[in-house]
C-alpha cells in the first residue's frame, strides 16, 4: 500500500489529495476561489496567489486528517510544476518542497494536463490502450495519443483560446457571472440551440488543431447587432439569450466532437477519453458518448469531481512519474509554460 500527496494550485483551486496505489481517493480537498473572482469575470493572478497562501494550509490539513494518515506515512509528494499562473504554481511548489525536506520524501513534479489525463485512469481503472485524449479546460485544448500510461503524444491544440475560456468570455460579455461554463451548461437546457447560426471554423491544413476565438467575435457581433444587454437578474434570463448561450454552446461542442472523431479515425485508438473542467458540461457529455458509440470505442469522461481541478488527479499523475523515476529536487521552479508531448 502506498499513498502519494497531490498538491495543485496552478490557477484558482487550492486543493490537496491523498491516493492510494494510483486508483484509490482517501481524501479529495478542494477550496475554490469562484467567489473571489467573480467580481472581476476571470480569475485576478494576484489575489489567486494571495487565497492560495491562505488556503493551502487548512486545506492540506484536511486532507491529511480525511485520508488518516501522516506526512511519515506518504511515499511521495506529487506537485503540479506547470502550466498555470506563476504566482500560484510557487505557491503549491514551495509547501511541497518544505513537506518532501522537512519529511525525507521524494518530490515528483506532475505536469497540469498530464493530471487532467490521469483523472480518467483514476476513475475508470483499466483504460484500454493507445487512448486518445481530448483535454479540454479553461487553459487548454488539447488532443493527445497515449501510447502507454504516463506518455503523451500532443496531436493538435487551439491555436488561441481555450474551449472553457470561450465559455468565460461569452458569460462574462452576457453578465452570466464567473466561471461561465457552468452557467451556459445549465441555462441551455431545454432552449433552442438552432436560434443562433453559430458556426466553428475548420482549420483548413490538415492538422488537428482547435480555433475558439472566431465563434467569440461572433457571439459579441451578435450581441451588439441585436442590442442584447448584459443579464441583470440571474434569476430571470431571457428566452434569446438562453437561446444564444445554447446556439454557442452547441457549436463548440460541435467543433470538439469533431476534432475528437477526426483524431479516433486518423490514429485507430482502443478507446477514447475526454477530460477537464469543460469535459463536465451535459451536452460535451452526451455528444462525446454519441460519437464513441459510432465508432465502435469506449469513452471515459471522468465524474464531476475529478474534472474540473483537483489534487487527486495530481496524486495519480504522481504514482505514475514516480514509477518511470521522475524527480524533482530542492531547485525545482514553477514553469508557467510547461510543455506536454
Ligand atoms: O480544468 P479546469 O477546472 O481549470 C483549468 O485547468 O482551466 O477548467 C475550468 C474551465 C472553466 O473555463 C469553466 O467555465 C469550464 O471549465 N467548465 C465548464 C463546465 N464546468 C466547468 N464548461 C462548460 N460546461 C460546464 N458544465
Ligand atoms: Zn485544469
Amino acid at each position: 500500500m502506498a499513498l502519494v500527496l497531490g498538491i495543485e494550485t496552478s490557477c484558482d483551486e487550492t486543493a490537496a489529495a491523498v491516493v492510494e496505489d494510483a486508483r484509490r481517493i482517501l481524501s479529495n480537498v478542494v477550496s475554490s476561489q469562484a467567489a473571489v473572482h467573480a467580481p472581476y469575470g476571470g480569475v485576478v493572478p494576484e489575489l489567486a496567489s494571495r487565497h492560495h497562501i491562505e488556503n493551502m494550509g487548512p486545506v492540506l490539513e484536511a486532507a491529511m486528517a480525511e485520508a488518516g494518515t501522516g506526512f511519515a506515512g506518504l511515499e511521495a509528494v506529487a506537485v503540479t510544476q506547470g502550466p498555470g499562473l506563476v504566482g500560484s504554481l510557487l505557491v503549491g511548489v514551495q509547501v511541497a518542497k518544505a513537506i518532501a525536506l522537512v519529511h525525507r520524501k521524494p518530490l515528483v513534479p506532475v505536469h497540469h494536463v498530464a493530471g487532467h489525463v490521469e483523472a480518467a485512469f483514476l476513475a475508470h481503472g483499466e483504460i484500454p490502450l493507445p487512448a486518445l485524449a481530448l483535454v479540454v479546460s479553461g487553459g487548454h485544448t488539447s488532443l493527445y495519443t497515449v501510447p502507454e500510461e504516463g506518455v503523451y503524444r500532443l496531436l493538435g491544440r487551439t491555436r488561441d483560446d481555450a474551449a472553457g475560456e470561450a465559455f468565460d468570455k461569452v458569460a462574462k460579455l452576457l453578465g452570466l457571472g464567473y466561471p461561465g461554463g457552468p452557467a451556459i451548461d445549465r441555462l441551455s437546457e431545454g432552449a433552442d440551440d438552432r436560434a443562433v447560426d453559430f458556426t466553428v471554423a475548420r482549420i483548413k491544413d490538415g492538422s488537428a488543431d482547435f480555433s475558439f476565438s472566431g465563434i467569440k467575435t461572433a457571439v459579441l457581433l451578435h450581441v451588439k447587432r441585436e442590442d442584447i444587454a448584459p443579464v441583470a437578474d440571474a434569476d430571470a434570463v431571457p428566452v434569446r439569450v438562453r437561446d444564444l448561450v445554447a446556439s454557442f454552446q452547441r457549436a463548440v461542442v460541435t467543433a470538439l466532437v469533431r476534432g475528437l472523431v477526426k483524431g479516433a479515425e486518423a490514429h485507430r485508438p482502443a478507446s477514447l477519453i475526454v477530460t477537464g473542467g469543460v469535459a463536465a458540461n451535459t451536452l460535451l457529455r452526451r455528444e462525446a458518448e454519441r460519437a464513441a458509440r459510432g465508432l465502435g470505442l469506449p469513452v471515459f469522461i471522468p465524474p464531476l469531481a475529478l474534472t474540473s481541478d483537483n489534487a487527486a488527479m495530481i496524486a495519480a499523475a504522481g504514482f505514475v512519474n514516480l514509477a518511470r523515476g521522475i524527480r524533482g529536487d530542492l531547485g525545482l521552479n514553477a514553469e508557467p509554460h510547461l510543455p506536454l508531448g
